[in-house]
């Protein structure tokens, strides 16, 4: 602190790099006694790959659950151990932003939930989650089952026609027209059509993506962000959609109005169950734009998430097949050829650790992101305040001394009739929906969400990875993307569909008497 303090924070600004300032500044601030946090060097270009988060887990394996990576000016702590990651989320969550994602983000989600920090977050935090109550994730379970449908239908045609199908991309376009009705009562249909709407929806996110692999800030360039084509498309996109926003919340907001239902902790509106309308009929004193921007962050939130867990878990079927057969049953013996409702969530015990051991093995997103606000402590070493953070989620959920054979997707590690895993009972080992108070508000949503998208798609389908697809590669946005798509070979399932216990005698009576009748069958 102090004087040299001034000029050392002073240089560092000019981009004097952090390792020639602590050589510079020894002699003054010797860290006395404490220990220093081991540095990872020489590792930069192998950051440079597609999915960085890989090669960070070696790292991990040779400087252990801290370490620092230094890029000329900059550097980053990278956390790996549960502890220390649980200080960070949870007990002194209150000394950490979300620094670099908050400032990658704003031109599109603004100050919503996800990158506001500080009194905003606080106050958005407590008006958006009371929105997602147990009676709304009911409702939105025949939303899940609706919209799974018409993917089923899109599945049965190209199995008729021997066609195989990308699954990312209708993955990415199922969880995109359900989190627009469940958000906003808006019906994308992109399933179906490409309307204009849907592809700034997708622009954007790819702008989003784009600004954060990015090694310069680009867009910040003023010339450049009026010529460049990329950026002119990104302006109009975000245009439309805010036009498009604003038209929604005037129209619900002339519904609300309208309405005559009571406010009341578990409201719903049956004809709107969206969020947006639980907002609007709590009285919530926002600006419109402030509701934008925690819409959009809901709508990015919800949907690239969704997709990326449906996408690598149909991967990871693909692979074990006895993973798969097992599912199936315990889909055709709960559900039969009903949709799922919200009774059915407790029953597909199975289904609900395939997901859970999705989420270990390929966490979305792969790592969080925070910068500490103050000077703190992580395990035994002292840090400074400025400093930004990766937590891996990756390695956590990778960690060769915490689960046996970390790699194999394996969902009996947890036991059925054992608590669902989270973050509190697997004490910071297993973050998917991350920890303390910023925590996914959609967790429950998500988790039945994907549950209804896979029963119904297995219960219905066989799927296998299409002969000749391109290898399955990863490489990041937010989330873990494939780099050339999920190509699969999907077929209807020839195994005689389970029928309600009643109609069972009946049924095999009448297959008895054809076979006495006709001895070829
Ligand atoms: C935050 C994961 C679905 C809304 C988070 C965080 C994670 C996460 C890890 C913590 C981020 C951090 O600490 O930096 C997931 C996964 C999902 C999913 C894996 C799907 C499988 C959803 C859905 C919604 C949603 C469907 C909305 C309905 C949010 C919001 C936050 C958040 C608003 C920020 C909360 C805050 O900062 O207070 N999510 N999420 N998520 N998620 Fe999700």
């Amino acid at each position: 602190s102090g004087f040299p303090f001034l000029i050392k924070s002073g240089l560092s600004k000019l981009g004097i790099s952090r390792g020639m300032l602590e050589f510079l500044f020894k002699w003054i601030d010797a860290p006395k006694d404490y220990p220093k946090i081991p540095e990872a060097k020489g590792a930069i270009s192998a950051i440079r790959s597609e999915a960085f988060f890989v090669p960070l887990y070696e790292l991990f394996l040779t400087y252990g659950g801290i370490f620092r990576l230094t890029f000329g000016p900059k550097s980053f702590l990278i956390v790996s151990d549960p502890s220390i990651a649980k200080h960070i989320l949870r007990d002194n969550s209150k000394a950490y932003s979300k620094g670099i994602l908050a400032e990658i983000l704003e031109f599109v989600m603004g100050k919503g939930l996800i990158p506001a920090d500080g009194e905003i977050w606080r106050v958005r935090r407590r008006a958006i989650v009371p929105a997602l109550h147990q009676k709304y994730v009911a409702a939105m379970i025949s939303l899940f089952g609706k919209a799974t449908d018409r993917l089923c239908q899109k599945l049965d045609a190209a199995a008729s026609n021997g066609e195989d199908v990308e699954m990312e991309s209708l993955f990415s376009r199922l969880t995109l027209d359900i989190i627009g009705k469940a958000l906003f009562n808006y019906d994308f249909d992109s399933l179906t059509n490409d309307t204009g709407i849907v592809e700034a929806v997708y622009t954007v996110l790819r702008e989003a993506e784009d600004r954060s692999v990015a090694p310069l800030p680009y867009w910040d360039i003023p010339i450049f962000k009026d010529i460049s084509p990329q950026q002119k498309r990104v302006t109009a996109a975000l245009k439309l959609i805010n036009e498009t926003l604003d038209d929604l919340i005037a129209m619900c907001k002339r519904m609300v109005e309208e309405e005559e239902l009571q406010f009341h902790e578990e409201y719903i509106n049956e004809q709107d169950p969206s969020i947006l309308h639980f907002l609007l009929a709590s009285g919530d004193d926002v600006s419109s734009k402030q509701l934008r921007d925690d819409l959009m962050t809901m709508l990015i939130a919800g949907h690239e998430t969704s997709a990326a867990v449906l996408t690598w878990t149909f991967y990871l079927l693909s692979k074990e097949p006895s993973v798969m057969s097992k599912l199936q049953n315990e889909v055709d013996s709960v559900l039969g050829d009903r949709f799922p409702t919200i009774e059915d969530m407790k029953k597909l015990k199975y289904t609900t650790r395939v997901i859970n051991e999705s989420l270990r093995l390929y966490p979305q997103p792969p790592v969080l992101i925070r910068r500490s606000l103050e000077d703190d402590i992580l395990g035994k070493y002292p840090i400074k305040r400025d400093e930004d953070i990766f937590i891996s989620v990756w390695n956590l959920h990778r960690c060769p001394n915490h689960w046996e054979d970390a790699d194999k997707f394996n969902p009996e590690r947890w036991p059925l009739d054992g608590p669902n895993p989270n973050e509190t009972n697997q004490n910071f080992s297993y973050l998917p929906f991350g920890g303390g108070p910023r925590k996914c508000v959609g967790d429950m949503f998500a988790t039945f969400e994907n549950v209804v998208a896979v029963t119904m798609l297995v219960r219905r389908f066989n799927f296998q990875l299409a002969l000749g697809a391109p290898p399955v590669e990863m490489t990041t946005g937010a989330t873990i993307h494939t780099t050339q798509g999920l190509k699969m070979t999907v077929t209807r399932r020839m195994e005689p569909p389970i029928m309600p216990e009643l109609v069972m005698p009946i049924l095999k009576v009448a297959s008895a008497s054809v076979s006495e009748v006709d001895p070829a069958v």
